[in-house]
């Protein structure tokens, strides 16, 4: 079996997750439940920034707020050193709330709004990522009112093509993000930033794709990174102060996923830098990294409670496919739906029993939203609590009212303890920004 973080099966052949048992929450907080490991989490932000400074003279880690965010996680974020990606006003807006500070936001958007740019430069944002030309001629409307330039990077796309999911690749020429580099938009816009008083060049930024088991990309990236950097210094002079990577690191889904670790992530993005920057004399720039779904992926767990099962004949041996139906589904992870992502499952109260039943996953709405497509289970009752596991990233954050399901709670996990985190939302909740016709 695949144990994440702190999970481990307890002396009553139970799920537990912090120290907590997982049929205790389920009962505590109800199901679907998302639960975060507080120590997985915390030791992935610790081995990030450990892994990177160990390696590198100045490295800033940006958690990519995308990936999962709430107060608590933007307190736990903060606490442990780092600084955030949001792209929203609505995560810009947690941010600052969590007690975040302006200067630790990187902005960013490929369609950033006028008042979203007004919001980020006002409330003091570290750096605003500029995406398009666009966006130059909105920044033109509102920087220049402040007291102090506005920071910026200038997002490139740096034309490489990394082995993920089509929906999640960024980096690749062909894309609605950044800047082109081979058409010559990237140095134009650098050029422009430049030449705009009321804005501060400070360096690069890529953002290549995600769930990524290789390092290939992110090293071609930073070579058209470097080019373009040699580039900008012979055309302007200006050295390229700072250099963000983006995010991408895979995690496990299943026990046969093999992501690299951090370690040895970190090796070979500063081993690439490094040798790039010495080739071509370029200064050592401050490296920024942008890490969301390993950050928070393998930390969350969502807990379901086991409803229908069903028996159903199929043409193919062995003639039948159980049907296991949980509460939730796509309105609480639509990944499966959009990525064709797979999951690991388990009993979460028959967790010490073997798991010898072939079984599909499905959710509740009113549509084949198949959880898991094959999975093995340890013999599913209704009631039975199961738990999917490394449900952090991208399920909370994607999670919709789709067949006006209330979304789940979400609670962190440590030494035993439950923090609630995200409260439940209730029936009156799906009606709160509704109006009655008079
Ligand atoms: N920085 C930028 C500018 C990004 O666009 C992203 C993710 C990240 C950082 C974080 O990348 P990560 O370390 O999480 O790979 N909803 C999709 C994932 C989309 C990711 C898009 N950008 C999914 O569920 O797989």
């Amino acid at each position: 079996m695949l144990f994440l973080g702190t999970q481990r099966i307890n002396a009553r052949g139970h799920l537990e997750i912090g120290g907590c048992d997982t049929a205790d929450l389920a009962a505590e907080f109800g199901t679907p439940l998302y639960v975060f490991d507080e120590i997985a989490l915390r030791e992935r932000c610790r081995a990030y920034r450990a892994a990177f400074e160990s390696r590198f003279p100045t490295v800033q880690v940006e958690y990519a707020a995308k990936a999962f965010l709430c107060l608590a996680m933007a307190q736990l974020v903060h606490q442990e050193g780092l600084h955030l990606d949001v792209a929203s006003a609505g995560e810009l807006h947690t941010a600052l709330k969590a007690g975040v500070p302006a200067a630790d936001l990187v902005f960013h958007g490929n369609n950033k709004s006028v008042d979203e740019l007004r919001l980020a430069i006002e409330s003091g944002a570290g750096r605003i990522a500029v995406d398009n030309f666009h966006e130059l001629d909105l920044l033109d409307q509102v920087a220049p009112f402040q007291k102090r330039p506005q920071e910026v990077l200038v997002r490139v796309a740096p034309g490489v093509d990394p082995h993920t999911h089509r929906r999640i690749r960024t980096g690749q020429a062909d894309t609605k993000f950044g800047f082109n580099i081979s058409s010559g938009a990237a140095l134009e816009a650098v050029q422009r930033v430049v030449s705009t008083h009321s804005l501060l060049f400070t360096g690069l930024h890529c953002h290549i794709g995600s769930q990524l088991f290789d390092t290939h990309a992110h090293q071609e990236a930073i070579e058209a990174l470097l080019d373009l950097a040699a580039q900008i210094r012979e055309q302007t002079g200006l050295s390229v102060e700072e250099l963000n990577v983006g995010g991408g690191l895979g995690i496990r889904y299943t026990a046969a996923d093999r992501p690299p670790s951090v370690d040895e992530f970190a090796e070979e993005i500063t081993a690439a830098l490094h040798e790039g920057l010495a080739a071509r004399h370029l200064p050592v720039p401050l490296l920024r990294l942008e890490p969301g779904r390993s950050i928070v992926g393998e930390a969350g767990t969502t807990l379901y409670t086991i409803g229908a099962i069903k028996h159903v004949p199929i043409p193919e041996p062995p003639g039948t496919r159980t049907y296991v139906a949980i509460d939730g589904g796509m309105s609480d992870n639509p990944r499966p739906q959009l990525y064709d992502a797979v999951y690991t499952a388990v009993v979460a109260n028959k967790a010490g029993a073997p798991a010898d039943l072939e079984v599909r996953v499905s959710g509740k709405h009113c549509e084949t939203d198949t959880l898991i497509d094959r999975t093995s289970l340890q013999r599913p009752e209704p009631g039975d609590i199961m738990a999917v596991l490394a449900t952090g990233a991208y399920n909370q954050s994607m999670a919709s009212n789709y067949n006006r399901l209330p979304r789940p709670a979400a609670i962190f996990v440590k030494d035993g303890h439950p923090q609630l985190v995200i409260k439940r939302e209730t029936l009156d909740d799906l009606l709160r920004q509704d109006l009655p016709l008079p």
